[in-house]
């Protein structure tokens, strides 16, 4: 990985050399040097730098599950990860990630490997990638949000985007799945897709080589690109050129050891022979490990950077409003951008402030309405009540006249009867007198 920067680097101090030479006359006089001056060293120190830092390294492997996922990765790495089965009833896609601190020689790799786990077992196939498309996403926002910090610290951040995608694809020999399509579809402007046949051991020669073809056309008319190994490297670009041929890789995994002659080789057993792992004509496990680690690993990380990554920043960035030129293609300058979002926010701010007042006033004015509404109502109500009232206590007082009256009648009636009563009396008594007296004098 180190060699292959120092080529790099060279390559592009070999690209700054021509531009400079192109641009010489404006901006650089060119001159020469009449002794060693020491700053040829810049790429090793470099080189120096980068591997006292470390690399990292991170993998997703989507496969649906017991594809053999996590068998390869413990076969090309050489070493035995931390392994969980999985249920084939999870009740959706769960993105598992693991950390782990490699050395080889005297470089320091963090190698992460992200595990779909659960991957293709819902009946909603939708679910099986959006949390695939979700996890990417995540680990790029992260890196967004690390950057546009005031206070970076990027050198020491640990980068979580994913560099590599092995995407596993089941050895039936027939087609893809549409699950596969749409992942790979979904997914191939984020990530550099690498897919594999897995389990490539249980498909025959002319078969493999049938659905090799296929694979590769019904992804070509579903529009994914897939990653290429990139051809622009002189001192790649050829066997690069070869191992794009040989895509999808048709992968076997194991860590069982065979003895054949007289070496121990990585291999699956089989009552009818011995599939070696690392042996080109049984599968292009040897192929991957190539092109995924000793050759193209740091353009895979780069291509991660500056082109995925750059993707998801600028969409980003021009969802949040910001935009390198204005509508008549003139250069905008950042702050350009946050003083007109500042009006822009302000202005509607002011109008939102504006539409919100003018909404009060019109239903203070409803309420105002609606409150002399009511009042006419009851004022209404009142003067009926009141109407009513008065026309009650009219009658009422009629009938308390026309009572008094009659009380006055019927007292006069009874004075003029007591008066009757007593004269009648007094009458009956003097009668009685008069006939008392009468007897007394002898009529009787
Ligand atoms: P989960 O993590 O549970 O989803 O499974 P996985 O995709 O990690 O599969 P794993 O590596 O655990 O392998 C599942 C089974 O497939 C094991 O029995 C492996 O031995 C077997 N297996 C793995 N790789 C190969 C292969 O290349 N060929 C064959 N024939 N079997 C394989
Ligand atoms: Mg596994």
């Amino acid at each position: 990985m180190v060699r292959k920067q120092i080529s790099k680097i060279l390559r592009a101090s070999k690209a700054a050399e021509s531009l400079v030479e192109c641009t010489e006359d404006k901006n650089a006089r060119p001159l020469s040097l009449s002794g060693h001056v020491g700053f040829d060293s810049l790429p090793d120190q470099l080189v120096n730098k980068s591997t006292n830092q470390g690399f990292c390294f991170n993998i997703l492997c989507i496969g649906e599950t017991g594809i053999g996922k996590s068998t390869l990765m413990d076969t090309l790495f050489n070493t035995n990860f931390e392994n969980f089965e999985s249920s084939h009833f999870e009740p959706k896609v769960k993105l598992r990630a693991q950390t782990y601190d490699l050395q080889e020689s005297n470089v320091r790799l963090k190698l992460t490997i992200v595990n779909t786990v659960g991957f293709g077992d819902q009946m909603n196939k939708q679910e099986s990638y959006q949390h695939v498309v979700d996890y990417i996403d995540t680990q790029f926002e992260s890196y967004l949000q690390e950057e546009l910090k005031i206070k970076r610290s990027l050198h020491n951040y640990h980068d979580s985007r994913i560099h590599a995608c092995l995407y596993f694809i089941a050895p039936s020999g027939h087609s893809l799945k549409s699950l596969d399509l749409v992942t790979m579809k979904k997914l191939d402007s984020k990530v550099n897709i690498i897919p594999v046949i897995a389990k490539a051991d249980t498909i025959s020669k002319s078969e493999l080589h049938k659905f090799k073809i296929k694979i590769m056309s019904e992804l070509v008319s579903n529009g994914v690109q897939i990653y290429q190994f990139p051809v622009d490297d002189e001192t790649v670009s050829k066997i690069n050129t070869a191992m794009n041929g040989h895509l999808p890789f048709a992968v076997v995994g194991s860590t069982e050891e065979v003895k054949i002659g007289n070496k121990m080789v990585k291999a699956r057993q089989y009552p009818w022979g011995v599939v070696q792992v690392e042996n080109e004509n049984h599968c292009d496990f040897v192929k991957l490990r190539e092109m995924l680690i000793c050759v193209n690993m740091e353009d895979l990380r780069e291509q991660t950077h500056t082109r995925h990554y750059e993707l998801y920043r600028r969409c980003k960035l021009e969802e949040m409003g910001f935009k390198d030129t204005n509508p008549e293609s003139k250069p905008v300058s950042l702050q350009e951008t946050y003083e007109a979002k500042r009006q822009e926010f302000l202005g509607e701010l002011q109008r939102r402030e504006e539409e919100m007042r003018q909404m009060f006033v019109q239903r203070v004015k409803e309420k105002e309405m609606e409150l002399k509404e009511a009042e006419r109502d009851l004022q209404g109500k009142f003067e009926q009540l009141k109407r009513l009232h008065s026309e009650e206590k009219g009658k009422l007082d009629d009938k308390r006249r026309s009572l008094e009256d009659e009380i006055n009648t019927f007292n006069k009636k009874k004075a003029a009867a007591d008066l009757l009563q007593g004269q009648s009396f007094t009458n009956s008594n003097s009668n009685a007198k008069k006939d008392k007296d009468r007897k007394n004098s002898g009529f009787m």
